[in-house]
Order: C-alpha cells, then structure tokens, then sequence
C-alpha cells in the first residue's frame, strides 16, 4: 500500500470519531484533504464544521459543508487533524502546510482530538521533521537568533505567508526529548506566534494507517 492509500484509509477511519448533529473541527494537509472528501458522505448528518486553514476551508464549501466561525461555537466534539511527526506520547510536531497557529486554537476549543498519520510519521523522538514557528514578520531575524541559542538551525521559508501574515522559520537539527518544555519555551520568545510543538495538548486519538490496517493508539 503506498503512502496516499494509507492517508485515504486512515482519514475513512476518522469518520467513526464524527457524531450526528455536531460540528467537526478539521485540520489541514493531505491527510485532512482526504478526510474532507470523507466527510461529504455524510455531510447531511453534521450540522457543518470549523476549518483551521482556508485551503480546508475551501475544499468543505466545495463539498457543500458549511463551515461556522471559532467564536460562533462555544466547543467542538471532536478535531481532526494529521501530524508532520507524532510519538507513542502522542506529543506531535505540526505546521509542515504552515497552519500550525489556526491548527493549535481549534484543537484547544475540541473535547478530542483525532491525530490521523500514515505510519511513515511514527517516531520515537520528536526533531527529524524541521520545527515550524510562526513568527510575526519584524522579528524574524531576533527570533532566529534566540532559536539557534536553543540549539536549533532556524531556516526561513521562503515565500511562505500563513493565513495570518506570517511568516515560518523551520528549525533543523532539534532532537527535542522534553516537548512540553520546549513548547513553553519557544512560545515565551517575542515575536513568535505559536510554534508546531503539539505537546501540553497532544493527541487523544491517533489513528495510524500501516499495511496491515489501521492501528488506534489512546493518548
Ligand atoms: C499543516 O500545517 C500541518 O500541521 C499538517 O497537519 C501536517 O503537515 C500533516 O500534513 P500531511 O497530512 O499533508 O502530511
């Protein structure tokens, strides 16, 4: 099974974890692409959804979903979303399509949340993937500097603006063996918006598609 079989079965998968009449909140990527073309089947069931990107946002109104805003929803049941990396902690690394702030604020509004990987994705150490951070324009050379201080290689992604005005620095070479901390501690940097660690809220759920089906892990 190569790996966009795997991603479209795990995100079929997903559909058990949507109830009736709720709104879904729905993450971004490939992954999620597939989940979005799923989650059509059974449009008529779901009162709609919250996006974290406007490229997800575009492809649920494409399938006739509607799609609420956050601050009209006071909790969503359920979030699903992939994961650039993810461990058996369940502590994430997220950000590689540049949603990782909109990601990060709609999964802190939802009771669960439903991590949906190929198993190309499961590792035992979080930092092989290069780390997101959003950073706000102005103070991309500043936050750079501070991240090298942590030990990381801060890389600027060219021509990369997020749905925020934003910009990313991936940070290479990180073996990050304490997320949580590190999490707090690129948040507290000025200048940073959020960063791609999913740690102080990992996954609930994780969903991981192998050749042999698809495995759930509970966080
Ligand atoms: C988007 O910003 C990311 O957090 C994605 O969830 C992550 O990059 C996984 O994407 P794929 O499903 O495309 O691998």
């Amino acid at each position: 099974m190569n790996q966009d079989q795997k991603k479209q079965q795990v995100a079929e998968a997903a559909l058990a974890y949507v109830k009736d009449d709720t709104i879904v909140g729905v993450g971004t990527g490939s992954t999620v692409n597939y989940f979005i073309d799923a989650l059509a089947s059974k449009k008529d069931r779901i009162v709609g959804a919250v996006s974290s990107s406007e490229a997800s946002t575009l492809r649920l109104k494409q399938h006739g979903i509607e799609v609420f805003e956050l601050n009209s929803v006071d909790q969503l049941d359920v979030y699903i979303d992939g994961a650039d990396e993810i461990t058996e902690h369940m502590h994430m690394i997220k950000g590689g399509g540049a949603a990782l702030t909109r990601e990060k604020i709609v999964a802190a509004v939802a009771k669960s949340f439903v991590c949906i990987v190929d198993d190309s994705k499961l590792v035992p150490v979080l930092g092989h993937f290069p780390l997101p951070v959003e950073v706000i324009p102005m103070a991309r050379s500043y936050v750079a500097r501070e991240l090298a201080k942590l030990g990381g290689d801060p890389v600027y992604r060219q021509g990369v603006v997020t749905d925020n005005g934003n910009v990313i620095l991936d940070v290479h070479n990180l073996h990050i063996l304490e997320p949580m901390a590190l999490e707090a501690k690129i948040n507290a940097i000025v200048g940073v918006v959020t960063n791609g660690l999913f740690a102080q809220r990992g996954a609930d759920v994780a969903l991981i598609a192998t050749d042999n089906g698809v495995i759930t892990k509970q966080g």
